[in-house]
């Protein structure tokens, strides 16, 4: 096993006759800044589920921070630092911004339910307001959930993700529906993160991926297609033509940068 924070050998998962994903070996090192790309039904959500525990594996291991995890459950994993958002929002809608991310403070490891000392009470809301300050959202902490914008919804999920102070930050599509200033802002919170939270980002926004990472991986059809510099991505013909199918690689360097391929096959332009 070589020391990548995350290690991925050989992870397949079939739902009946479809291998959605399909023998992904993956080194994710400390501190990396990786995204995972590929079409629509490329495997990516699936990835994050085998990599969190949500979903077990059809076979391969996943293995973090040197130690097999496979066999482990989701809270298990999420106690030695595995945070996820997802692609579809889990946020409480009825309650506050502010209880979204206390409730999410009290699940890390350390974190205390039942603290009655107004001294810790103080420190952890403090620390929510930093968060929420952190991510755009320091004037919405006593607003509902069910009140946010979509914008707004992606930037608490973000919040509450950091609040489990977690080793290795999974986010599924963060920018998805936000707005360019959205997006930038979630770019620059992101880019300032330490370098102790290592992060995997599943995106669509080709802006936001070639912003933020220092390697890519592109899945199709549940198989990695390569792993590489964004630069070797940008270059490799098997990229472009998995995205776009022959005779689109313009489009991959220069044009739109958001490639939402809402159909797998579907071309865009
Ligand atoms: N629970 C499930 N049961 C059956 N098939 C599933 C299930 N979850 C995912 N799939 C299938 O597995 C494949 C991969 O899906 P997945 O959601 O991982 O793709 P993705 O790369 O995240 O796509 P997108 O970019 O659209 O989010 C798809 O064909 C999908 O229909
Ligand atoms: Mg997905």
């Amino acid at each position: 096993m070589s020391d990548g924070l995350l290690e991925l050998s050989g992870v397949t998962r079939s739902f009946g006759a479809l291998t959605a994903v399909d023998g992904v070996d993956l080194s994710v090192p400390v501190g990396a800044r990786h995204a995972l790309i590929g079409p629509n039904g490329a495997g990516k959500s699936t990835l994050f589920k085998l990599v969190t525990g949500s979903m077990p594996v059809s076979s391969g291991t996943v293995a973090f921070d040197g130690s097999d995890v496979t066999r482990l459950s989701e809270p298990a994993r999420a106690r030695r630092g595995i945070s996820q958002t997802l692609q579809h929002s889990s946020l409480f809608l009825s309650q506050t911004v502010e209880r979204n991310v206390l409730m999410a403070a009290q699940r890390r490891p350390g974190g205390s339910r039942h603290s009655l000392l107004p001294r810790r009470q103080r420190a952890a809301r403090d620390r929510v307001h930093e968060l929420l300050t952190d991510v755009g959202l320091a004037g919405r902490s006593h607003a509902l959930v069910s009140a946010l914008s979509h914008g707004e919804r992606r930037q608490l999920e973000v919040a509450v993700a950091l609040a489990c102070e977690p080793r290795l930050l999974l986010l599924d599509e963060p920018a998805a529906g936000m707005s360019p200033a959205e997006s930038a802002r979630l770019v620059g919170l992101l880019k300032a993160l330490p370098d102790t939270v290592t992060l995997v980002i599943v995106e669509h926004d080709l802006d936001v991926v070639f912003a933020l990472a220092t390697s890519v991986t592109v899945l199709h059809l549940g198989k990695l297609l390569l792993t590489g510099t964004p630069d070797e991505v940008r270059a490799s013909s098997a990229v472009q033509e998995a995205y776009l199918g022959t005779g689109r690689e313009a489009l991959f360097l220069d044009g739109p940068a958001s490639l939402d391929v809402s159909r797998p096959g579907m071309e865009v332009g």
